[in-house]
C-alpha cells in the first residue's frame, strides 16, 4: 500500500491504474480510523479494482467554535488499519495542497434544502464545506464508485443529490453504522468522552430505537414522539440540540403518508456533540 501526499503523485499513481482498465472506489475521511471506517474500505474492495482512501481534516467544514485544533490525526495508526483491509493507495495531501489560495478565496458548491435544516442548521457553512471538499476529491480521483456512512445521514444525501445535479459519473453506496456493543454508534469523537459521559452516550441509540418501535406501532404524533425524545436525552444528562422525524428521501418533516422514515438526531454530551440516526418503514 502507497501514500502519497501532493496531487501530482496521485495523479500519475492513477494514471497508470487507468491505463490497465482498473476500476477505482474512493472512501474520503478524516482520519483517526475506527471499524466503521473499515467497513467502508473493505465494501470498496468488493466493489473496484482500486481503493483509495483520503485522510484529510477539512478545514472548511468546521465552525470557528469547532474541534478542528484537537481533532486527533493518527497517521500511522490509520495506515496500519487500511493496508489490513486491502486498501491500495492512501492520500493525505496537507490544507496548502488542497486550498493553495486559502479558504475565503476557494470556490464553494452550495446544495440547496437538502443541507438545510438539522446539521446544516446548526452548523452553518458545515455541509458548504463538505461539498466542496467532496468534489474537489471526486475530481482529484476521478472514482468509478465513493463509498459513504450512513452514520452521517444527511451528508450522504447531501452527496447523493451534488453527484446527481452536477452529472457526476460516479456511484455514491452509502453503507450501514457500525456500533459498539452497547448500541453507540463508532466515532472518532467519542474519543472525547470521560468514563462517565461515556457510560451516557449508548442513551442516543436508545432512544432512537425506541422511538422507532413506537412508530413501527403506528403511533404518528410526530411531535410529541420528537418532543419525548428530547425529554429522554435530557433526563439522561445530554443537551439535545435536535430530534427530528424526517422523511427519508427529502429529509423534510414527516407526514402522515410517508412509509420511509428516518430520525435524525444530534445532542451534547458535555463538550461532544454526537449524532447518530435510523431509518423505519412502516
Ligand atoms: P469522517 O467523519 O472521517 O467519516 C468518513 C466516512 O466514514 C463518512 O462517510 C462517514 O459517514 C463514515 N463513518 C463514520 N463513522 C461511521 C460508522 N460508525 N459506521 C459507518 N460509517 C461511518 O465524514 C467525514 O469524515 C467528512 O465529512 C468527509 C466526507 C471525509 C469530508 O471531509
Amino acid at each position: 500500500m502507497r501514500t502519497v501526499h501532493s496531487l501530482k503523485e496521485l495523479r500519475s499513481i492513477l494514471k497508470a491504474f487507468r491505463q490497465q482498465d482498473k476500476t477505482i472506489a474512493l472512501v474520503p475521511t478524516m482520519g483517526n480510523l475506527h471499524e466503521g471506517h473499515i467497513a467502508l474500505v473493505r465494501k470498496a474492495t468488493e466493489a473496484a479494482d482500486i481503493v483509495v482512501t483520503s485522510i484529510f481534516v477539512n478545514p472548511m467544514q468546521f465552525g470557528a467554535s469547532e474541534d478542528l485544533d484537537k481533532y486527533p490525526r493518527t497517521l500511522a495508526e490509520d495506515q496500519a488499519q487500511l493496508e489490513a483491509a486491502g486498501n491500495t493507495l492512501v492520500f493525505a495531501p496537507t490544507v496548502d495542497e488542497i486550498y493553495p489560495e486559502g479558504l475565503a478565496n476557494q470556490t464553494k458548491v452550495v446544495v440547496p434544502e437538502v443541507s438545510e435544516g438539522h446539521c446544516g442548521a446548526s452548523r452553518p457553512g458545515h455541509f458548504e464545506g463538505v461539498a466542496t471538499v467532496v468534489t474537489m476529491l471526486f475530481n482529484m480521483v476521478q472514482p468509478d464508485i465513493a463509498i459513504f456512512g450512513e452514520k452521517d445521514f444527511q451528508q450522504l444525501a447531501v452527496i447523493r443529490k451534488l453527484t446527481r445535479d452536477l452529472m457526476m459519473p460516479i456511484e455514491i453506496i452509502g453503507a450501514p453504522t457500525i456500533r459498539e456493543d452497547d448500541g453507540l454508534a463508532k466515532s472518532s469523537r467519542n474519543g472525547y468522552l470521560s468514563d462517565q459521559e461515556r457510560a451516557i452516550a449508548p442513551v442516543v441509540y436508545k432512544t432512537l430505537t425506541s422511538v422507532a418501535s413506537q412508530l413501527e406501532q403506528g403511533r404518528s404524533d410526530f411531535n410529541t414522539l420528537e418532543q419525548e425524545a428530547k425529554e429522554a436525552l435530557a433526563g439522561a444528562g445530554l443537551r439535545p440540540d435536535y430530534f427530528n422525524i424526517v422523511n427519508s428521501l427529502t429529509l423534510k418533516p414527516a407526514a402522515e403518508a410517508d412509509r420511509e422514515l428516518t430520525l435524525l438526531v444530534a445532542a451534547f454530551l458535555g463538550t461532544t456533540r454526537l449524532i447518530d440516526n435510523i431509518s423505519v418503514t412502516r
